[in-house]
């Protein structure tokens, strides 16, 4: 089990991301979470592939691509040439995950599927032998800064029980909400990457406060090997 902090550049200072890209890096990031929103999904929009490729140019990690669009293959390409090392596409919203999944490791790109709080985890059931990694989404998607759903320690117990029966290591990442209280026991449940944006950048020392949570996930992590 390897744990990775990924902070979400949603909470960064837009003015200065690679400033906030380096920061966070120095802290011990291991991803750049980028949050991509399109109005119809969520209620809410971010970025497209430009900004993704501007922060390519200054990120030493590699870029994690959140999509949060409706029809997301028509957009696939263009964020993997703008330098997604890994994609995330909501089953929601995808008839044809398996296509999909397939069109996303076809360009060398690591590719998960994510569940919405009140997406059931049977819908990956089929696709579980396929993925690089599952996104639990511990918050309606759409915004920043919003409080961690309890429930969402069952799923991820579920999805890493899932993936084990289909005798696939892909990590369980799990998004929104995830704090110095709560980043613990979202280990403890299986999570092996996890998204922070308003508890890294919501301050005015986003390196620190990176540090101090990927400490806390490290610790919670040992301590799981040792039970
Ligand atoms: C929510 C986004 C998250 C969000 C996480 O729609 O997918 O990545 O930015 O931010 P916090 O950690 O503030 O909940
Ligand atoms: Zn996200």
């Amino acid at each position: 089990m390897t744990i990775r902090l990924a902070p979400s550049i949603l909470s960064a200072d837009f003015a200065d991301l690679g400033r906030e890209v380096a920061a966070v890096e120095r802290g011990g990031a291991d991803l750049i979470h980028v949050d991509v929103m399109d109005g119809h999904f969520v209620p809410n929009i971010t970025i497209g592939p430009p900004v993704v490729r501007a922060i390519k140019r200054v990120a030493t990690v590699p870029l994690d691509v959140h999509l949060m669009i409706e029809e997301p293959d028509r957009y696939l390409d263009d964020f993997i040439d703008a330098g997604a090392a890994m994609v995330s596409v909501h089953v929601e919203v995808l008839p044809h995950l398996h296509r999909t999944i397939g069109a996303i490791k076809s360009r060398g790109v690591k590719a998960g599927v994510v569940l919405n709080p009140s997406t059931p985890v049977v819908a990956i059931e089929n696709v579980a032998g396929d993925v690089d990694f599952v996104l639990v989404m511990s918050v309606n998607p759409g915004f920043g800064g919003q409080a961690f759903i309890g429930r969402s320690l069952d799923k991820i117990r579920s999805v890493r029980a899932m993936l084990d029966a289909a005798g696939n290591a892909a990590p369980v990442e799990v998004d929104g909400g995830i704090d110095l209280q709560n980043v613990a026991v979202v280990v403890a449940a299986g999570a092996e990457i996890l998204v922070a944006g308003q508890a890294v950048f919501g301050g005015r020392q986003p390196e620190q406060a990176a540090r101090a949570l990927k400490d806390a996930a490290v610790s919670a992590m040992m301590s799981r090997a040792r039970a």
